[in-house]
């Protein structure tokens, strides 16, 4: 899709700091008064899709929507898989992008699951020249149907493929490349796949298109020693919020967000994580402007 002067400004215009929506917090977001900019509501809890469970109407969306700007995060869209795109999938989320009129859209770089059946899960690729075409291709076809910016987010991931000619910081930056779409970091994600896999998340970060990060995600991780689980389920862990500060110092502009999936707290315990989040921001860009740069 080509970038109109509308889209350039919605990806260029940040959205702050935002939360990701969850059904435990709807009431305390219509009713209360929050220091939340925005929300990323999940895409596929509004399409009534078999297996996805309740989540909030789509009448309370539309509520929170009168008070804050929102964008829609996917997690079905199976960018990266080898069955054709679902274009009824494709079909309902425009009709959503449609009510929303979300800032932007994401999903994964990944692939979700082949011949129909959906694993649920969001599984990595092999970091291939022929994938990143592959993959490319599909964004542009997705990007022309909804008419509204892809964002593609990082996945954590726990297996790698003997076939990859390059490291997943470069398959990500030749996808964004490519496609012409922008991304999604997930801080979190590259701490935990830096640890499954053992490389440098110093180097990701070196190696990662910085003026097309549009969002970024924060969330907690479970850490068991020799394996780290992407889980959600509790704070932001002091490495990550390390990272996120090399973050948001190559990206003041990225909407933040913070995820929180599982166990989920009251929703001041995630407000606290977010207030961090903006005081790490404040102090990373006040203090250091002049700063070189890892
Ligand atoms: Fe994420």
């Amino acid at each position: 899709m080509a970038e109109s002067r509308e889209t350039r400004s919605a990806l260029h215009e940040s959205l702050g700091f935002g939360l990701g929506l969850r059904h435990v917090h709807l009431r305390d977001v219509l009713e209360g008064s929050h220091d939340v900019q925005w929300f990323e509501a999940l895409t596929e809890n509004y399409l009534g899709l078999p297996g996805v469970g309740p989540g909030p109407s789509l009448e309370r969306l539309l509520s929170v929507r009168e008070k804050y700007p929102v964008v829609l995060h996917g997690v079905s869209l199976s960018i990266g898989g080898t069955d054709p795109l679902d274009a009824s999938y494709l079909q309902s989320v425009k009709k959503l992008i449609d009510l929303v009129e979300p800032a932007w859209v994401s999903d994964h770089l990944c692939w979700t699951g082949v011949h129909g059946r959906n694993s649920h899960d969001l599984l990595p690729m092999p970091y291939t020249r022929d994938v990143v075409r592959h993959v490319a291709a599909r964004i542009q076809k997705v990007q022309e149907s909804w008419r509204k910016p892809l964002l593609i987010e990082n996945v954590s991931s726990y297996v790698e493929f003997p076939e990859s000619e390059m490291t997943e910081w470069e398959f990500v930056s030749e996808v964004v490349k490519s496609a012409g779409c922008s991304l999604l970091l997930d801080v979190n994600n590259v701490y935990v796949s830096s640890r499954n896999h053992s490389f440098a998340a110093d180097s990701y970060l070196k190696g990662i298109p910085w003026d097309k990060v549009v969002q970024m995600h924060l969330a907690g991780h479970t850490d068991r020693g020799d394996l780290v689980i992407d889980t959600h389920d509790q704070p932001v862990r002091d490495e990550v919020w390390a990272l996120f500060a090399e973050a948001i110092r190559r990206a003041p502009q990225a909407a933040t967000m913070v995820e929180w999936d599982a166990d989920i707290p009251p929703l001041k315990i995630v407000e606290a994580e977010l207030m961090k989040a903006r005081k790490i921001h404040a102090q990373v860009n006040r203090a250091d402007s002049s700063a070189v740069l890892l």
